[in-house]
């Protein structure tokens, strides 16, 4: 966070508390939320035993949390369960059953509604195709799909079945799939024929087809069909390729939920660190599913009668705890569009909300930046009296983004839940409770039920502004990283020798106890909501033929919230041109995805390096943000930085 920003937040006084309106109909209230929250402190393993006690299990556990063999946390040890069975059978014998579990809206108007019953059907069905391919449990499958109820229903078959998900977001390239797919070794791949974005056609399966080049682990590809009436033009390979609709022709609309182990491995999904490779966050059946139940079911007071979008793509994991998992355990009704918030048109986000009176709204700080920045005729043009209660997630708001959101689209009457968690840590971590917390604009407040954070110094001493840490395991906790453990334990485990999980943010805490998530302390940018490693799009550029070395960094951005900058440096005799630049960056879109490629890229003689060989990545933000440069004086050469920024003005 900038300089600016990071005093605009950490000024803020204003606070917002729920209206008692609101507050008299809330899960949580005041009282109950002190004596919980204790609760849950000081007797972890009696009030998360209490919680997933409210789900189904074919078999109790026996140990509630197992700390023997710590970094690496057993939760409800001995205990068998089925998370598509909790999310979708647990809801039939009473009046749900009928109930809309999930209405899709497709980008160019087609939708689709389909009741809890529907969703059994249609992921039954789904799960006795993979069967028929010859799935069995613990076997990965990759989804590479748009935002179809495919993509929905096909996680909770590879759930129902016990095989492990990996979802692949549909923005990244064919060599991030098969990166993905190789490191996880997948054995299916579930794709499309195409998506509408924009009203364009994007050709998934090709995407697909080139990314299995070569590949040997995937014996099977199903198709989705999502053009209307005839497929989009793809190829299908004879043998490996499934058309989905064909495939599940006259297959039983019954199948049996496995019963998982609470620790079997549910899904695995691939974020950014600080280092050139992706990381497969692991996480597992029992813990994540009463993580997911409580936090969905409290940070979003769900209600039956609620309509409740959360705009996050699947391929995020946003999309996985709160579009599919959390509401379904929760039996609510969740809506999921396919397309972009500007197709055909500026209004197309209130549109969906008048059409389906929707309640309950989480999106992102980003989408908010740029709904601002549309205008407010937008929303003002719809019907928008439906909405309850609104969310952000994925980046810090910053307090104007959060006033706009609250007038404009809240009528300053819903209240506005800031959530903070991580891929990691598999659900909402810090965040007010709507019919509790009074809120303060940019603020992500207090921490959820069993979550107990401090900010650190590097040395481990209590501070009010360093380095956010949470002391205790939760049972949504990632259990580790696919095929590299030790990973698992540097990254997240070794600052503070094991004692406290370390995300990757800086934080500060306000003398109200109120945490203000600063944004990443490492080399990870967070560009729209979306982490990009620094290390990973470097590795990239050296990749390419004409780079010798490149630095990358993230610069503030007015939507993005961040945005990447790239300083190039060239191999002797190649030329800096704006050709060779929009090649880099055509060869940062097929490598990583469209979403990776730096906002600049800056070819540059040289970078600024310690005497030691080291970049000093702090300077070239120095640069970025035509700030005063800092301390030069271990600069092995002072006048590489004079240059850089001559040229980087000049550009
Ligand atoms: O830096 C924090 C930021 O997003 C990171 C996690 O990114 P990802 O694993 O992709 O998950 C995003 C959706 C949960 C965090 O380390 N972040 C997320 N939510 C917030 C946030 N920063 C500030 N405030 C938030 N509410």
């Amino acid at each position: 966070m900038d300089d600016k920003k990071l005093d605009s937040v950490l000024h803020e006084n204003r606070q917002f508390a729920p209206s008692e309106e609101f507050a008299s109909t809330a899960s949580v209230t005041p009282e109950s939320y002190k004596e919980l929250y204790q609760k849950s402190i000081q007797d972890p393993e009696a009030f998360w035993a209490d919680v997933a006690s409210e789900l189904h299990w074919f078999k109790p556990w026996d140990t509630v949390l197992d700390e023997s063999e710590k970094p690496f946390f057993k939760w409800f040890s001995g205990g068998t369960t089925n998370i598509a069975y909790n999310c979708i059978d647990r809801h039939l014998d009473g009046p749900s059953r009928n109930k809309a579990a999930l209405i899709w809206e497709g980008e160019p108007g087609d939708s689709r509604v389909l009741t809890y019953f529907d969703l059994y059907r249609e992921v039954n069905q789904f799960a006795n195709a993979l069967k028929k391919l010859g799935v069995q449990k613990g076997d990965r499958v990759a989804f590479y799909l748009p935002m179809i109820p495919e993509l929905a229903i096909g996680i909770l078959a590879c759930a129902r079945i016990g095989a492990v998900h990996s979802v692949i977001f549909a923005g990244f390239s064919a060599d991030s799939i098969r990166d993905r797919v190789l490191d996880m070794e997948a054995k299916v791949v579930i794709t499309s024929d195409g998506s509408w974005r924009r009203g364009k056609l994007l050709t998934l399966k090709n995407t697909v087809d080139t990314a299995l080049e070569g590949v040997d682990c995937v014996s099977d590809v199903i198709i989705v069909k999502r053009g209307q009436g005839e497929p989009f033009p793809c190829h299908v390979q004879e043998g490996r390729d499934h058309w989905y609709h064909r495939l599940i022709d006259g297959l039983p609309i019954h199948c049996e939920a496995s019963e998982q182990e609470a620790e079997d491995m549910l899904f695995l999904l691939y974020t950014s660190g600080t280092t050139g490779k992706p990381k497969g966050i692991i996480h597992s059946t029992g813990g994540y599913q009463t993580y997911a139940y409580l936090t969905a079911k409290h940070v979003f007071d769900l209600k039956p009668e609620d309509v409740y979008w959360c705009t996050a793509d699947i391929g995020w994991i946003t999309g996985h705890s709160y579009l599919v998992y959390g509401p379904l355990l929760n039996g609510a009704t969740c809506l999921m569009y396919e397309g972009a918030p500007n197709y055909p048109d500026n209004g197309r986000f209130w549109e969906i909300v008048e059409k389906y009176a929707v309640s309950i709204f989480y999106t992102a700080p980003t989408a908010i930046r740029a709904f601002m920045k549309w205008g407010d005729q937008w929303p003002e043009k719809y019907d928008l009296s439906s909405l309850r209660l609104l969310g952000t997630v994925g980046e810090p708001i910053n307090p104007e983004a959060w006033i706009w959101y609250n007038e404009k689209i809240g009528a300053e009457k819903c209240p506005i839940v800031d959530t903070w968690w991580q891929t990691e840590t598999g659900g909402i971590m810090l965040t007010p409770l709507p019919g509790v917390t009074p809120t303060k604009p940019g603020s992500c407040c207090h921490p959820f039920f069993g979550v107990d954070p401090a900010i650190l110094q590097e040395d481990g001493t209590e501070t009010d502004g360093g380095l956010l840490s949470i002391r205790k395991p939760w049972p949504g906790i990632m259990r580790g990283i696919y095929g590299d453990p030790e990973r698992f334990k540097a990254t997240y485990w070794s600052k503070w020798d094991g004692e406290y999980y370390f995300p990757g943010d800086g934080a500060k805490k306000d003398e109200d106890g109120y945490f203000w998530v600063l944004g990443r302390v490492d080399d990870v940018v967070n560009v729209s909501g979306h982490r990009i490693g620094t290390a990973e799009l470097e590795s990239v550029f050296v990749e390419h033929e004409a780079t010798a070395e490149s630095a990358v960094i993230g610069v503030p951005h007015e939507i993005k919230g961040q945005g990447l900058v790239a300083f190039v440096t060239l191999k002797e005799g190649v030329t800096a041109t704006p050709e060779l630049e929009k090649e880099l960056a055509g060869f940062v879109a097929q490598k990583i995805g469209k979403f990776a490629v730096p906002e600049r890229i800056i070819f540059s003689a040289d970078l600024p390096k310690t005497r030691s060989g080291k970049i000093m990545r702090r300077l070239l933000r120095d640069i970025a943000e035509g700030r005063a440069l800092g301390n030069v004086t271990t600069l092995a050469d002072p006048s590489v930085v004079s240059d850089l920024q001559k040229h980087y003005e000049e550009d």
